[in-house]
């Protein structure tokens, strides 16, 4: 067994990261446009406010994606550019351009993915409390029901939230991401509810209200966890410390977000840990957050590794010098095994790796072309753990790379290339990079090169 031949081989975009366009044809501010505009929340000053351009450049880059051989692209919409006040009048033009790209795609042969919120949140709710906002849930049911209603006669693929642990955590808590807020804990766990409320009731949406038959996810993210030895003790252990919710730094603690998602309750350690920091949870509210979906979508960069120390667990450091990427993120190849298996094992649905990839310091060389073996070294790692995933009964559907290209790294700005296509900021000139020619031979081959372990 290898990678079925329906297993999906695609790569990931969002709106705020490559779009630019920032205001222009009627779309509305997002909390990403204003805090990137405010003094030294991004690296270097660096705003979206054009990014890749991909708003004016879409038919370039729908080419090139169908170069590469991809299967299917995952994009997300930005909320403010089809209702700018993030409730009420929808801006047709805003609109137009997804109908535009799922167009595009889909005479290129490419299956959409749509996620519908990548971050980018309209100002304007944020100014009327935002995921605070009792209402909030309903406000992006609205928009959910909008961009069903215009794309859903030709996209089958949703997500609905991507991560909410960064933009509710890191957005509310930390204040390293948009919107900067530093709230108080009880805050942060009524916006993660109202959040989750949200991805609920857009679940609701889609299948009441779609066109054609649909399949629907979430993308979270999370640090898991790696058994620091294949030991029965170490995996144990490493299974433990995936779903174990132990402090408030939520961004940390998976569970807290997938398991009121998959399994309808919040983790019980989690709740008795928070206390009176608790939000409200109303009749009902459970049912809505845990709608049925079709797959379980993972965003899995770098793994921390445990083993089994007594009854618990304790995080192995890595050795000095080992691996890091660009972002100094750890190179940990074993996370697109365990935590593939770990989600399957506990949620038992079809997962689909919605991320995965590195930032690397690329540069155009001499010769014109941009080399990237680290890329195509990391990738071919992480793939071939995918792969033993896939062979030991682990339901996997797809491959997302993140990114299709070089795009606005949230706080890091341009500073970190994600992508398998170079992008020049300047003049905005795509060179696709040595990866991205690799790629389209994993596709093409259905990844029978890379090397099982
Ligand atoms: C995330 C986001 C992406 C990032 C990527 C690289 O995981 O933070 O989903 O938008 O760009 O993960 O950090």
């Amino acid at each position: 067994m290898s990678f079925g031949d329906d297993f999906v081989w695609g790569a990931a975009t969002a709106s705020y990261q490559i779009e630019g366009a920032a205001d222009i044809d009627g779309k509305g501010a997002s909390v990403w446009d204003t805090f990137a505009h405010t003094e030294g929340k991004v690296w270097s000053g660096h705003t979206g406010d054009v990014a890749c351009d991909h708003y004016h450049r879409y038919k370039e880059d729908v080419a090139l994606m169908k170069q590469i051989g991809l299967a299917a692209y995952r994009f997300s919409i930005s909320w403010p550019r089809v209702i700018p006040e993030g409730t009420g009048a929808v801006n047709e033009k805003g609109l137009a351009f997804y109908d535009k790209l799922v167009d595009e795609l889909l005479a290129a042969g490419i299956e959409p993915y749509v996620t519908l919120f990548h971050w980018d949140y309209p100002q304007a709710l944020y100014d009327r409390g935002g995921w605070l906002n009792p209402e909030s849930s309903d406000w992006f049911a609205q928009y959910a029901r909008v961009i069903v209603e215009k794309l859903s006669d030709r996209v089958a693929n949703w997500i609905t939230l991507n991560e909410p642990q960064c933009f509710v955590y890191f957005g509310h808590s930390t204040g390293v991401h948009a919107p900067g807020d530093q709230l108080e804990f009880d805050k942060v766990l009524l916006a993660t509810h109202n959040a989750l409320l949200a991805h609920g009731k857009s679940v609701q949406i889609i299948r009441a209200e779609s066109k054609s038959s649909c399949r629907v996810g979430f993308a979270p993210c999370g640090i898991n966890s790696n058994p620091h030895i294949e030991t029965d003790a170490d995996i144990a252990a490493a299974r433990a410390a995936t779903f174990a919710v132990t402090s408030k730094d939520l961004f940390e603690h998976t569970a807290w977000w997938t398991d009121p998602v998959m399994l309808g309750e919040y983790p019980a350690d989690g709740v008795e840990l928070f206390g009176s920091d608790m939000p409200t949870i109303a009749d009902g509210d459970m049912e809505i957050i845990s709608q049925p979906l079709d797959f379980f979508g993972a965003n899995i960069y770098a793994t921390q590794e445990v083993r089994a120390d007594g009854d618990s667990w304790a995080v192995v450091d890595y050795p000095d010098g080992h691996p890091v990427t660009g972002h100094n993120l750890f190179v940990t190849p074993k996370s697109l095994y365990w935590a593939p298996k770990f989600f399957y094992e506990r949620y038992n649905k079809p997962i689909i790796i919605t991320e995965n990839g590195l930032s690397n310091k690329d540069w155009i060389a001499l010769d014109g072309a941009v080399h990237d073996p680290q890329r195509i070294d990391f990738t071919t790692r992480y793939l071939s753990q995918l792969k033993r995933a896939a062979e030991d009964g682990v339901d996997i559907g797809g491959y997302f790379h993140w990114s299709l290209m070089d795009n606005f790294e949230w706080a890091a700005g341009y500073r970190e290339r994600f992508g398998l296509i170079y992008v020049d900021y300047p003049t905005g000139k795509r060179t696709p990079k040595d990866s991205a020619r690799w790629y389209a031979e994993v596709i093409r081959t259905n990844g029978a090169e890379i090397p099982s372990c």
